[in-house]
């Protein structure tokens, strides 16, 4: 039997593509190799929204070069946003002409036809597919999901905002939604197969537009598939945040939707008008203060957490000021943090960057610490509460343990039942993949620990 393996860098949206290559390779009877690099196909899925990202990618690139030497007929392929990027691809070809294939983001389902003709004969340089734009929307191509009860379902590709430093809009092409009953035929089937919770995705599912059909009304059409108790859904931009989707949040005799969890990953990336107009987000902070404040009168359990950027161009003391205030006045349940890494071709990559990198790190330091301790501030107010948690498997630190998330999303970790030997199956529906009643005993800052009733 060949067998493969994939290695996937980046967000969610890579992490559903994935699965999609998964599922093509599968198709093509290839199984999955329990060793990453003992595979006859080895896929790399970059990602390119960081420089760290791309360094990543190289260093992996290092060690399957070894791979290469030892065993030729292995197939590398290469996919993904850094593929998106001429100067990528080009340093490919100049200096690892050895890997095999290189496809991009729009063409997943052309996989199959690049293997088949690797294994038909190597011409010397790798074999390039890439296309500026998605020539088909790729409906009907199979997926091997990663867990059975927890299912990724793209609702829209790319992206139009171009905030000033984000790369995403040049890999991933021009925003396009993919029509409701494509995505609810997906649902339907997640849910046949055993999905109890369903994460929608797109780089801004606020504007999804599907043939008239809004984001909040395909929420109210997800709501109605019998087995998904579970919507969550990602990313929201704020400038695109409507009304109607916030009163999806609240009592469902008011139109709002069971099963849509109460929490929303809200970036806002900076506190001052300045920075956020030279990001061009198209939102104020008093703006984005206020959607915060509706969102808490519509759910006033919702976990709400969010993106910052550290050290844009030209961001001085007083505009990161701003950010620090509109820490204090949000308080988040959590929040990612980045240091801005410049991305070639954007336009804030040609922004006068005066601020020292010390500087920067000294502010990134000082905001991770803020919100560290709001966090656990929060999180201190659920310790005793019981909450409904999925059980998604065993701990990864401590197999005497399960976690799984709560409605909120909020992490928790659980001793599992003395009845239920560490050495149970993974797959043990009874409790891997249910939803469970936990009482809350203790919290840090990044996971609850808790007792199942
Ligand atoms: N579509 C999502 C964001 C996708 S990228 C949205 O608009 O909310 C995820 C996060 O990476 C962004 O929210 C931003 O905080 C961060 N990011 C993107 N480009 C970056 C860059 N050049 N430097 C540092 N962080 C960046
Ligand atoms: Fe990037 Fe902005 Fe699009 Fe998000 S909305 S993917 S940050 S350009
Ligand atoms: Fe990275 Fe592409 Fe996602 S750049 S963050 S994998 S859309």
């Amino acid at each position: 039997m060949s067998t493969y393996a994939i290695q996937t860098l980046g967000c969610q949206m890579n992490e559903r593509d994935s699965e999609t290559i998964a599922g093509l390779l599968e198709q093509m009877g290839y199984i999955e190799s329990a060793d990453y690099e003992d595979a006859d196909v080895i896929v790399v899925n970059t990602c390119s929204v960081r420089e760290n990202a791309d360094n990543r990618f190289f260093g992996i690139l290092g060690r399957l070069k070894h791979v290469k030497t030892n065993r030729a007929d292995a197939i590398v392929a290469v996919c993904g946003c850094m593929m998106q990027q001429e100067h990528i691809t080009e340093q490919i070809h100049e200096k690892h002409a050895w890997v095999d294939i290189i496809f991009g983001t729009h063409n997943i389902g052309a996989l199959p036809e690049l293997i088949e003709k690797i294994v038909g004969g190597r011409k010397g340089k790798p074999l390039t597919s890439v296309l500026t734009e998605r020539a088909s929307m790729g409906e009907g191509l199979p997926v091997r999901r990663e867990l059975s009860f927890k299912a990724s379902v793209n609702i829209m590709y790319g992206c139009n905002n171009f905030c000033t430093y984000c790369i995403v809009p040049y890999t991933r092409g021009r925003e396009i939604s993919r029509s409701a009953d494509d995505i609810i035929a997906e649902v339907r089937d997640a849910a046949a197969a055993g999905a109890k919770e369903i994460l929608l995705l797109g780089q801004n599912v606020n504007s999804y537009n599907g043939d008239g059909i809004d984001f909040a009304d395909l929420i109210s059409m997800a709501d109605e598939v019998p087995g998904i108790e579970r919507i969550r859904f990602t990313t929201s931009h704020p400038k695109d945040l409507s009304s109607k989707l916030i009163d999806r949040f609240g009592p469902v005799k008011k139109g709002g939707a069971a099963t849509l969890c109460p929490s929303i990953h809200l970036p806002v990336q900076a506190g001052s008008d300045k920075v956020l107009e030279r990001m061009n987000r198209r939102y104020t902070k008093e703006g984005y203060i206020a959607l915060v404040e509706s969102l808490r009168a519509a759910r006033p359990d919702i976990v709400i957490t969010t993106d910052f950027i550290v050290g844009f161009p030209g961001e001085t003391e007083e505009d990161f000021g701003e950010t620090m205030d509109l820490i204090e006045r949000v308080r988040f349940d959590s929040a990612f943090t980045f240091i801005y890494s410049p991305r070639t071709g954007t336009p804030a990559a040609g922004y006068d960057d005066p601020t020292p990198e010390d500087v920067k790190h000294e502010r990134f330091d000082r905001m991770v610490r803020r919100l560290n301790e709001i966090t656990l501030e929060k999180n201190r107010a659920y310790v005793g509460s019981v909450q409904d948690v999925l059980v998604e498997g065993r701990s990864k630190t401590d197999a005497a343990m399960l976690s799984g998330r709560t409605f909120g999303g909020k992490l928790v970790n659980f001793p599992a039942l003395a009845s239920v030997p560490a050495s149970a199956p993974e797959h043990d529906a009874s409790i891997i993949g249910a939803i469970l009643p936990v009482r809350i005993a203790s919290v840090k800052t990044f996971s609850f620990t808790g007792e199942l009733l």
